[in-house]
């Protein structure tokens, strides 16, 4: 059975398609068959793998309006053991659409209608990452409700760490009402650097964090290309997997 893993943070520019894109072509070069659903309607994921949108015919959001298989919306990349559901923007519509239907339909739950889908073909993949939007709506919830785990990057600015308060709010809410064995993978440093003071300041913060059983780790500002062999030794060995 594949593992579930979202990349959220509410705010934008912290990491995650980054993250979401280094994370999943690694392991698929390391020989663990991985697929990465682009959750974002601005579709970063899709194009930073290469896929042109012009081709792409079924994206997640038919997959999450349930108006096509999810099978059918799985594209093969060029990178090795790596596969892809991409984004289209009229992904931003899907949130007023699932909502008009809870109205219409007294026995619809907002929140369930990707796990229906991903439960379909998890026994295919070795990991499913899902590069969440930058909000904590009806996509980001659906991504929680799916997922085993959530992988949190945090870029080292002055106003990060006040969202990731937010943030585990939501996921301690998701715990209790949708989705009880939603676990923390981690909080990842992004965008660290070194020489100045918050950057600095927002990495003794973590001596909090670690207190509440995280795990952490930094990609230092410019080590974009480097982070996916960083995110390779700290998945292997730390033994998260
Ligand atoms: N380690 C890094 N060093 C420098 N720039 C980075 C690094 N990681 C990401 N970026 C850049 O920061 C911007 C935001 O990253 P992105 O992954 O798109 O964030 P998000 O998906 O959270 O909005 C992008 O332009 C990306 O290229
Ligand atoms: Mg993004």
């Amino acid at each position: 059975m594949g593992k579930v893993i979202s990349l959220v943070n509410q705010k934008g520019g912290v990491g995650k398609t980054t993250t979401s894109i280094n994370l999943s072509s690694a392991l698929g070069h390391l020989g663990k068959k991985v697929l990465l659903i682009d959750l974002d309607p601005q579709s970063n994921s899709t194009t930073g793998l290469g896929l042109n949108k012009a081709d792409i015919s079924k994206s997640i959001y038919d997959v999450i309006t349930h108006s096509c298989d999810i099978r059918d919306a799985i594209i093969k990349t060029k990178f090795k053991n790596l596969s892809i559901i991409p984004s289209m923007i009229y992904l931003s519509g899907a949130e007023i659409e699932l909502i008009q239907t809870a109205s219409k339909e007294s026995n619809f739950v907002i929140g369930d209608q990707l796990k229906m889908q991903i439960d379909l073909i998890r026994d295919r993949y070795d990991y499913i990452l899902i590069d969440c939007p930058p909000a904590l709506g009806v996509l980001t919830t659906n991504a929680l409700a799916a997922s085993d785990s959530v992988l949190i990057p945090v870029q080292c600015e002055y106003y990060s760490l006040e969202g990731v308060t937010q943030l585990l709010n939501t996921i301690l809410l998701t715990q209790s009402k949708i989705n009880p064995k939603l676990d923390i993978e981690g909080v990842l440093l992004t965008m660290l650097d070194g020489r100045t003071l918050v950057g600095l300041e927002v990495v003794e913060e973590k001596d909090d964090m670690v207190k509440i059983n995280f795990w952490m780790h930094s990609i230092l500002y410019g080590m974009q290309t480097q982070s996916a062999t960083i995110i390779y030794v700290l998945y292997n060995y730390k033994c998260r997997f």
